[in-house]
């Protein structure tokens, strides 16, 4: 038999341009592209140069033309506000984009112009967002869960000319007014918007500022539908911010024509959906997966997507996925396997999924940190579908591994994300560029150019974009993951080799976490390190050393920093732990010893670091982690 991953694998590394050229006729282009692939700008590279074409109209109008203006484009499932399901076809979805793109038209938005989403889980961000795509203009959506601090540094960096906003999100604990949140952020922010305009929920409305906002319902009553702006393939569609190595996030920049190619093959190479079927990434749009699979793959598709505004659990309880899957004839679903420890740990015999019809589901993917074996045998056991692990970052869009359901299905290997996905060329490198043998960890690495649907740069920061991507491995792109690849080609993914941290599928940066703690005044000098969770998969955990003479009562200190990073960063970053010490751990040349105390936090065996200036530290570290509750073992 042959296989139909090896062969798309090979050619699509041996041919890059036959390979995606014969993909890219899937997509209807304006103007068919003068080349597939450009090297003439190495290391910068861009894909169908002198194409022209436009996301919406491939995402929406395309499918209405073709016939599909009937089927559900969006089922809107709301389990957090009591049960609100509403589904919108591709003509419905058509109409109600075209005239809000007409809305951002009137407020001045056209072709490169920038708006910034910052929206709960409702159709309207989808709508948002294709809007932009309408008009040519580049969407950035902030993460709800994000401080009115990270929205006023967005802000700065894409200069909006118009924010789209809610009056509110719902967590199952509490309402979060938005408009606080908007409204300091745009006080901070030194750019200011032209205009907002606000969705109104009957949960929590709130007042619209005279002069710059307008309510989404009278904005969309006022407007004249908007056709569709042609843009270049290689024009941006979005900026997606996502944690750097400091508290100054990076703007990945996502193009149109490659990003449409690349994700519509996705959907059927790895995921194995038709257009028709019912497909469901439970995750947010305001990160990547939201992006690219609540959004645009499976509309781009021709799939009915599903909007999910709940948890898990709790809303109401360990059985709402099975609900879901079961009454939308969910075929594929995709989520953080955080998402199934939380469904574990709340219905450890999954007696909830007995309620529900799941005859028509065919694969769970998860993805966003590593899938545990034990999450993996406990998903496999009870859903008895494929669990497939896929590997992928913001910078990335789509899987960099996978097994590729919809080319040639592999046995699961618990830990793996199974093979490089077509198009990705995965090296595991040594610090002097050197491949290392199979099984042996080392950098991960992907051979220049990546694939189409990949970051071309970061928004407007070419160099930063190769100091952090591309100079440290010449030729290729550092993922900043370490793993390894086994003697079958399996990848394994182990750690970071950044300051990064995944906090229940969420991905931040300890040091902006740390550099908020910082700015507290009694500290001078702090470390964050993020310490294994069962939950959350990691947990970040602060170290503080105070400064001189401060003699206030340590818990209020560690009271307020805590307050801080929630008042900066947002509740997502689940900065709830902090210790007090006397000094941190440090190399001679006064580098904070981070790994080792990581490793101290998950009772990791560790070696004494050769170069430590005073081991007895160590031990105050194991000390203050008792005293939080972490593990402790002197290796
Ligand atoms: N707006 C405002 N606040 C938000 C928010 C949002 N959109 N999303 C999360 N938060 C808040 C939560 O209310 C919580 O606040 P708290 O400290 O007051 O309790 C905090 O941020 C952390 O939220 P969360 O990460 O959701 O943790 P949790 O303990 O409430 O729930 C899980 C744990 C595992 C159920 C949850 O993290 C989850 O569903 N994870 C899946 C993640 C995912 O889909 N990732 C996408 C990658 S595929
Ligand atoms: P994000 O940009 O938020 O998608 O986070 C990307 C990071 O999450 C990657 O660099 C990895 O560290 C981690 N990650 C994502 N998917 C996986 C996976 N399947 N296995 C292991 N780590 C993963």
């Amino acid at each position: 038999m042959t296989d139909r991953y090896i062969d798309a694998h090979t050619r699509s590394l041996e041919d890059p341009d036959g390979f995606w050229g014969e993909i890219a006729e899937d997509i209807i282009w304006t103007k068919k592209w003068d080349k597939v692939l450009d090297s003439s700008n190495a290391p910068f590279y861009r894909w169908f140069v002198g194409g022209e074409c436009n996301t919406c109209y491939n995402a929406v109008d395309r499918h209405v033309d073709e016939g599909r203006g009937d089927q559900a484009a969006i089922i809107y499932d709301s389990p957090i506000i009591g049960g609100v399901i509403k589904t919108l076809t591709y003509s419905e979805l058509k109409d109600a984009v075209a005239r809000f793109a007409g809305a951002l038209r009137t407020r001045g938005v056209g072709k490169g112009d920038r708006v910034i989403v910052y929206m709960p889980m409702v159709p309207e961000a989808v709508i948002a967002m294709l809007a932009c795509a309408r008009l040519g203009a580049v969407h950035s959506v902030v993460f709800g869960g994000f401080a009115a601090n990270e929205l006023a540094v967005r802000i700065d960096d894409a200069k909006p000319k118009v924010i789209v906003s809610a009056s509110c999100g719902i967590e199952p604990a509490r309402i979060i007014p938005y408009k606080p949140l908007l409204d300091g952020a745009i006080d901070a922010a030194s750019h200011k918007p032209d205009a907002c305009i606000i969705l109104q929920r009957e949960q929590e409305t709130c007042e619209l500022t005279p002069g710059r906002d307008s309510d989404w319902g009278t904005a969309v009553a006022e407007a004249e539908p908007a056709k569709c702006v042609t843009v270049k393939a290689t024009d941006p569609l979005y900026i997606l911010y996502t944690s750097g190595t400091t508290g100054r996030p990076k703007g990945v920049v996502r193009d149109n024509g490659g990003h449409m190619v690349a994700l519509k093959y996705t959907m059927k190479a790895v995921y194995n959906v038709e257009p028709g079927d019912v497909y469901w990434s439970a995750s947010d749009v305001g990160w990547v997966v939201g992006h690219s699979y609540i959004v645009y793959g499976p509309l781009l598709n021709g799939n009915t997507t599903v909007v999910f505004e709940g948890k898990p659990v709790g809303t109401p309880d360990a059985g709402v996925f099975w609900r879901v899957i079961s009454q939308h004839k969910v075929k594929v679903m995709f989520t953080a396997p955080t998402a199934f420890r939380a469904i574990k740990r709340d219905d450890p015999e999954a007696k909830l999924l007995g309620q529900y019809d799941m005859s028509g589901f065919k694969t769970l993917f998860l993805a966003g940190e590593r899938t545990d074996p034990d999450t993996l045998h406990w998903a496999e056991d009870n859903l008895k579908v494929p669990v497939i692990d896929h590997w992928w970052q913001t910078e990335t869009g789509w899987s960099i591994a996978a097994n590729c359901m919809g080319l040639h299905p592999y046995p699961v290997k618990p830990g793996s994300p199974t093979k490089a996905a077509p198009g990705w060329d995965v090296r595991v490198l040594d610090d002097a560029c050197n491949e290392v043998p199979n099984g042996n960890i080392g950098a991960l690495c992907c051979k220049l150019p990546l694939p189409p649907g990949t970051l071309p740069t970061l928004w407007n920061a070419d160099e930063r974009f190769k100091e952090a991507y591309l100079d440290e491995f010449p030729g290729y792109y550092k993922t900043a993951d370490a793993g390894y690849i086994d003697d079958e080609g399996y990848l394994y993914i182990m750690a970071r080799t950044d300051d990064i941290i995944n906090v229940a599928g969420h991905r931040l940066s300890t040091g902006g976490m740390e550099e908020v703690l910082a700015s507290h005044p009694d500290v001078a000098e702090c470390a964050v390190i993020g310490v294994a969770d069962q939950l959350k998969g990691q947990l970040p955990v602060g170290f503080l050393v105070l400064k001189a003479g401060v003699d206030r009562a340590e818990t209020d200190i560690v009271k307020e920093v805590i307050g801080l990073v929630r008042e900066r960063i947002g509740p997502v970053a689940a900065f709830k732990q902090a210790s007090v010490v006397k000094r941190l751990p440090k190399t001679r040349s006064g580098k904070i010893l981070r790994g080792t105390m990581q490793k101290i936090a998950d009772n990791e065996q560790y070696k004494m670091p050769a170069t430590i200036d005073d081991p007895v530290i160590l031990e105050e570290i194991e000390t203050a982690l008792e005293g939080i509750g972490y593990a402790k073992a002197r290796g």
